[in-house]
């Protein structure tokens, strides 16, 4: 089979390494990718992963292409293509492609569409109003206590959520949205929750228009700096799998948000296949979803790959073909621990081009893989080109030594500015 991977991200290089194990695929190419994707190759026949010069939002170059190379499986990382109607494109022209259609990418790009999903379908979320008007907004803040989360209804580059202290706070987190429109028109309409303490992890769901398979548990790390403190990023680190549910709990949750999800997808007209990403708060009083995401989460997907036995492509295919309820999808028991390397100033300013060393010895570490993010081959040398640079991901027969194990990798990587979390899964202990 002939694959195109779409995006550049380290949950792409990790998507493409995996599906580059299976020994279906005879070629693959990934538009744009990264330096270190361009390092894969493929396990039936020794090919090089090909790099394409198109953006992830180029959707009509990157139909071309796929018509041109006659690919088999289109398989779609980031977020704005599905919001855009790649699969529908796609699919109009009579391609495979595996990724959710525009109507279920609502669910990421628009937080007031999710709100009503999970308020109609009875999945447990937390007490929230939807808004079209600052006042009536205001209102229903002072309603919650005291503490308040403002969300802008569309995509704003992950900073649309604002967590307020007191109603002062929160009067102004729906006039920046709303008034001074802070977010353009991604804030015309503003979903508004009661504040949620608790652990929150991510979950995971491959689903296929009438099945979801239920991942096992991770957990993200957002803020910039060791204890949870700075700015919010893309994720600096996540691991899997993580104590705060058991199987039973998991499975608990799988029937009271898949279920209902998948229900209502129904109900509403919506065939979603592709993978589906809740945030969940674990509360004191059970678990309450935050938000849906409609794609594998950065950098959720380099534990996860790592840790899944079954092949990717059997697995993305009968999500595609709506098969995934025969298919039994297989875990390895290690644990998964990822660290991301990121360039000095992320998530403000930072510089690129800083050259990159010991990525060969960081390689040699027993369980280690180097997800590549933000890179790029210049000169002969692999150097920083965004944010997120690298996803240092290990495996181990537990946490601890998944998380010694990728810290180890960690220590042979060099650039300048470098900055990472030391703490990625110290939660767990
Ligand atoms: P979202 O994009 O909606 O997941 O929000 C981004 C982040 O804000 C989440 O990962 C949480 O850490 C935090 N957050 C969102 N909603 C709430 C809430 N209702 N209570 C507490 N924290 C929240
Ligand atoms: N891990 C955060 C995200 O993918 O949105």
């Amino acid at each position: 089979m002939k694959l195109l991977v779409i995006g550049s991200g380290g949950r792409e290089h990790a998507l493409v390494w995996k599906l580059a194990q299976s020994p279906h695929v005879t070629q693959m190419w990934c538009a744009p990718g990264n330096a270190g994707i361009a390092q894969e190759r493929l396990a039936r026949n020794g090919a090089e992963v090909k790099c394409v010069n198109l953006g992830a939002e180029e959707l009509p170059k990157l139909l071309a292409f796929a018509q041109e190379k006659k690919a088999d499986l289109t398989v779609v990382g980031p977020d704005n293509p599905l919001a855009l109607g790649i699969v529908d494109l796609f699919q109009k022209h009579g391609l495979r492609i595996w990724g959710v259609n525009r109507k279920a990418a609502q669910f990421e790009s628009s937080k007031v569409f999710s709100q009503k999903f999970m308020e109609k379908y009875g999945i447990p979320t937390a007490a929230a109003g939807t808004f079209s008007e600052a006042g009536p907004a205001k209102a229903f803040c002072a309603t919650l206590g005291g503490k308040s989360v403002v969300k802008a209804d569309g995509l704003a580059l992950g900073k649309g959520v604002l967590i307020c202290a007191n109603q002062t706070e929160a009067e102004k987190a729906v006039d920046e949205i709303m008034v001074s429109k802070a977010f353009g028109a991604a804030g015309a309409r503003v979903v508004i929750q009661e504040f949620l303490e608790g652990n929150e992890v991510s979950l995971h769901a491959l689903c296929d228009g009438k099945t979801a398979k239920i991942f096992p548990t991770s957990q993200d790390h957002k803020r910039a700096l060791d204890g949870d403190l700075g700015l919010n990023t893309g994720g600096m680190g996540t691991y899997s799998p993580t104590p705060f549910l058991t199987d039973a709990q998991l499975a608990d949750v799988a029937k009271k948000v898949l279920e209902p999800f998948m229900r209502g997808c129904v109900a509403e007209g919506i065939d979603y296949r592709g993978l589906l990403y809740p945030g969940v708060m674990l509360t004191k009083n059970g678990p309450k979803i935050l938000e849906f995401n409609a794609r594998f989460g950065d950098p959720e997907t380099q534990v996860y790959l790592t840790r899944l036995e079954s092949d990717l492509l059997e697995l993305l295919a009968a999500s595609v073909a709506g098969s995934l309820a025969g298919v039994e999808v297989k875990w390895k028991p290690q644990a998964s621990v990822c660290v991301v390397m990121a360039s000095g100033g992320y998530p403000g300013n930072y510089a690129k081009g800083k050259v990159i060393t010991g990525l060969a010895d960081a390689a040699k570490m027993p369980g280690a893989k180097v997800f590549h993010a933000g890179t790029a081959l210049k000169d002969g040398q692999i150097v920083t080109n965004g944010g997120r640079v690298l996803g240092v991901t290990a495996l181990g027969n537990d946490l601890r030594a998944a998380q010694a194990a990728a810290y180890a990798a960690v220590q042979k990587i060099h650039f300048d500015g470098a900055h990472f979390r030391r703490d990625i899964a110290a939660k767990a202990f």
